[in-house]
């Protein structure tokens, strides 16, 4: 394989650029070529497409975001659009795709290695760990630790004020951002789509909390668990607490990545390139036991996500 692309597409998760950083250099390593495609699939259909070279990936590891922009490109679901894009990678002679992205732009690398043939390898790029097939997912490890520190910040606040507040976190259908931010932040409760929300049962371990002495607290609400004015409702109603609530929103999309995701994401971006170059395509790369893993795209997104029940049941018991 002489000439490669490279895009990001969906959310920004950090690390996103620690991998494209993998892809350019390994790549230039083996002497093939690399476009970096602006804008994910939106820019792909656009032939939105620039020559890169080991520098223009310096001094970019250490950032957040991703320095080729990404889109949720409504176009690229469609066939003629999946068309337009394979074809702005013929006319330049690209032979290979790596497509950093959540299960959605996974699903659409499928779509473009099925339909037209183009050698694609997918990597999981989202702060949501809510992919089966990897242990772990670039950008998770630095959306949580980003979510502790802002629960750290909320714990000093409420324990000056002697308030519970309700801290809604980002994951989409997954609670794994929040178990591990509410577990490492010694949250008090833990609110996971993956579990049924019983309000009375959260009432009473708040209420528990303060028989016991407790004057603060910390829920920590996934945003695919309940809605947060509903949670918010239902526990003022329950409880005589002072209830606040925060929304940690976009800033867990964002900032330095951690050691953890650079890391992965270099793994991940280097093993990409090899398979490239031996000429394979329609894979998903991932890590499991520590492993760097590789499985067709339509197996791996079959795999359901995990949930850890077990460090669920341990969150309980250390917040009592
Ligand atoms: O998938 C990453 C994620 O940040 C989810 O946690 C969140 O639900 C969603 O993206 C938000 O999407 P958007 O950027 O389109 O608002």
């Amino acid at each position: 394989m002489k000439r490669i692309a490279v895009l990001t597409s969906g959310g920004d998760a950090p690390g996103m650029n620690a991998a494209i950083r993998a892809v350019v250099r390994t790549a230039n390593y083996h002497h093939i070529e690399v476009y970096g495609v602006e804008r994910g699939y939106e820019g792909l259909i656009e032939g939105d497409l620039k020559m890169m070279s080991r520098r223009s990936v310096s001094d970019t590891i250490q950032r957040g975001g991703t320095i080729l922009k990404t889109a949720r490109s409504e176009a690229f679901t469609t066939y003629d659009g999946r068309r337009k894009a394979a074809e702005a990678l013929s006319d330049r002679g690209v032979e290979g795709l790596v497509v950093i992205g959540g299960d959605g732009s996974l699903r659409g690398a499928n779509d473009l290695y099925r339909e037209f043939g183009v050698k694609v390898i997918g990597l999981p790029g989202t702060i949501d760990n809510d992919l089966g097939y990897t242990d772990r997912t670039i950008g998770f490890d630095t959306a949580v630790n980003t979510a502790i520190s802002a629960i750290n910040c909320l714990r000093d606040t409420m324990s000056s004020h002697e308030r519970v507040v309700v801290v809604q976190v980002m994951g989409r259908r997954s609670g794994e951002i929040a178990l591990h931010a509410g577990l490492a932040g010694g949250a008090e409760v833990i609110l996971v789509p993956e579990k049924p929300v019983d309000y009375d049962e959260v009432a009473s371990i708040l209420n528990r909390g303060k028989a016991v002495g407790k004057t603060s607290g910390i829920v920590v609400l996934a945003e695919g668990a309940a809605p947060l004015e509903e949670t918010m409702k239902e526990l003022s109603e329950r409880t005589g607490l002072s209830l606040k609530s925060t929304v940690l929103g976009y800033i867990q999309r964002g900032g330095s990545p951690t050691m953890a995701d650079r890391v992965l994401a270099s793994r991940l971006g280097v093993r990409a390139v090899e398979l490239l170059k031996e000429n394979k395509g329609g894979l998903a790369v991932g890590v499991k036991n520590g492993a760097v893993v590789a499985l067709p795209i339509g197996e791996a997104l079959a795999i359901k996500p995990f949930f850890d029940e077990e460090l669920y049941e341990q969150a309980k018991i250390l917040s009592l």
